[in-house]
């Protein structure tokens, strides 16, 4: 959940800069640089996002954006840590379970800490066996110590090489011409190279100016070629957009179609799994919505049932979990949670198909199968437009197994009718004090309204609940009173009229109805238009208005919608 990044060549100062910028989306608590002079590594730490850093000029360097885990934010808590000496500095992604019991070995024998976190374990035992052995085999010793789910990447004084290694979260090598990279993601040196290694577990690797050299546990060298990364990896500009995550919600009319373009070959195995039973769907968050939303596509087009499970919940079913077939949804690919279910899975020999964003994912990697939603780099720590095109993606497979392809033909064209930003900003300044909101949909809606709550939450700060329409009356009901905003997914399917009724209920109480339907209606106070689609459809377009509602909140309630407070991008952390 943090973001690391190690850079070797002339400058890197503003290269670790601009770097760590753009791996903000993983962690903004506080964040530090350390970088080589010649008195030795130079350290800047700061609480909260990165400000306008100068760095002095440097040869090499390590930086680092955190979320905390073990530590209140501080800036002894941020990284860069140092070992006594000073003579080695790390930068820390992951946990180290056993930290406590390093810690104690290394206070006994003198170590002084200076922080509260497990990470700062590597720079003393680095330090320790630097004593008696070299910088591999230094390495090879310290990682040999460490348990739990980390990677991290060392510098040391007098000497021109970074080192890293992957025991859980992903390490990627960036080969550029003249200097080289290691981070946690591409996007942190994609302006200087697109060659690059992926880290697998276990492995670490020195890299200097112009050499770099992998090896495994055991130290045995291991041989990878640099692999392009693709295109899209590259787009990650605002281009004219005030933040990434509305830039993200306006590439959906392009994100959408992206999405349905999918090989055949790769298909295939996805259409004969969704043939057998039973079936678990396993995500969290936006991903566990798509999921349920699948469960709806299964159930009315091929009329079979299939398990929904959240990512955190998948242990507590393990009994019940013993063959079948598991689809796991994650953007990220790296969601904790989510790889636990799949190895779980694994060992129960059943076999994982997995839809990804990142296809160099652990997850994707993981997977017997995998599936890409190709909708390019998502910056934005809400999920959008990687939403819609895991939809697309599951009406596609769902379809396709009733060998149908879905209508789904003008997509771009109606979700770009759907881009309702004057109406949307017109809603959130209406709302803006309302500390309550609720979103009410039925059947295949009713996962729309789930994301619509969460996207609220998350980005305004406002408490929200998306609810089945029909459960209003089980009890939320006494929570509305006269001016309380509900949005009501409304389109015009066989869910059209209990909704209607339901509208009707919530008015009657002295509710505000934002009613998203292809049909308008005297009961809504807002009517958001989307447009008539077939009924598997709809959902693509309902959400995006929420989506473009929970950011104008944000805005207008001075929160940046980027940088939600307490989350983070990938969650790697159970
Ligand atoms: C969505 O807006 C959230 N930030 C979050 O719920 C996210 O969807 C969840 O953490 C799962 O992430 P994944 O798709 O990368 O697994």
């Amino acid at each position: 959940m943090c973001g690391i990044l190690g850079c070797v060549g002339d400058e890197v100062s503003s290269v670790l800069v601009r770097g760590l910028k753009r791996l903000e989306y993983r962690g903004y608590d506080s964040y530090g640089f350390a970088t080589l002079g010649d008195s030795g590594i130079y350290v800047v730490k700061e609480v909260g996002k990165i400000g306008d850093v100068r760095l002095p000029s440097s040869k090499l360097g390590v930086a680092h954006t955190r979320w905390a885990t073990h530590g209140r934010v501080s800036r002894e808590n941020a990284h860069p840590h140092l070992s006594c000496d000073k003579g080695v500095a790390v930068v820390h992604n992951g946990i180290i379970s056993n930290y406590l019991e390093l810690k104690r070995e290394l206070e006994e024998k003198g170590h002084k800490f200076t922080s509260e976190t497990d990470s700062e374990v590597i720079a003393h035992l680095l330090e320790e066996y630097l004593k008696d052995h070299g910088l591999k085999d230094a390495m090879l010793k310290t990682v040999r110590r460490l348990k739990g789910d980390f990677s991290f990447i060392a510098m040391f004084e007098g000497v021109e090489v970074l080192a890293g290694a992957r025991f859980g979260p992903p390490l990627v090598l960036g080969c550029g011409s003249g200097e080289n990279f290691v981070a946690s993601d591409v996007l942190a040196f994609i302006d200087r190279t697109d060659d690059v290694i992926f880290l697998d577990n276990g492995e670490l690797v020195i890299l200097g100016k112009g050499f770099y050299e992998l090896f495994d546990l055991d130290g045995n060298p291991v041989k990878k070629r640099p692999v392009k990364v693709a295109w899209e990896v590259a787009d990650v500009s605002k281009k004219e957009f005030a933040h990434y995550t509305l830039k993200e919600i306006h590439e959906q009319p392009s994100t959408i179609p992206r999405a349905l373009i999918q090989d055949d070959g790769r298909l295939k195995p996805f259409l004969e799994a969704l043939k057998g039973s039973p079936i678990y769907f396993v995500g969290c968050g936006t991903s566990y919505h798509a999921c349920l939303v699948a469960k709806y596509l299964l159930a009315k087009v091929l009329k079979k049932p299939a398990e929904v499970i959240l990512g955190s919940e998948v242990g507590y079913y393990s009994e019940l979990m013993d063959g079948g077939v598991l689809i796991a949804i994650s953007q990220s690919g790296e969601t904790a949670d989510v790889l636990k279910a799949v190895r779980m899975a694994k060992a129960k020999g059943m076999k994982v198909y997995s839809i990804v964003n990142q296809v160099n994912s652990t997850l994707a990697r993981e997977s017997d199968h995998f599936l890409s939603i190709n909708c390019g780099p998502e910056i934005g720590v809400a999920a959008t437009k990687s939403f819609t095109a895991q939809l697309a993606l599951l009406e596609l497979l769902v379809m396709g197994v009733a060998g149908k392809r879905p209508n789904l033909d003008g997509i771009g064209e109606a979700v770009g009718s759907v881009m309702h930003d004057e109406l949307m900003k017109e809603i959130a300044e209406r709302f803006k004090g309302s500390n309550d909101f609720y979103f009410v949909g039925r059947g295949i809606h009713y996962p729309i309204a789930l994301e619509g709550a969460l996207k609220l939450k998350e980005l305004s700060y406002v408490h929200a609940e998306g609810m089945a329409a029909g459960e209003l009356k089980h009890g939320t009901l006494a929570l509305i009173s006269d001016g309380t905003p509900v949005v009501v997914i409304n389109p015009k399917d066989e869910t059209y009229n209990e909704t209607m009724s339901n509208a009707i209920e919530l008015k009657s109480r002295g509710a505000r109805i934002i009613g998203v339907s292809d049909e308008p209606s005297s009961v809504y106070d807002y009517h958001v238009k989307i447009p008539k689609l077939d009924w598997y459809a709809y959902p693509l377009v309902e959400v995006v208005p929420l989506q473009l509602l929970a950011y104008y909140m944000a805005v207008l309630r001075s929160e940046d919608p980027d940088h939600p407070r307490n989350l983070a991008k990938s969650v790697t952390v159970e």
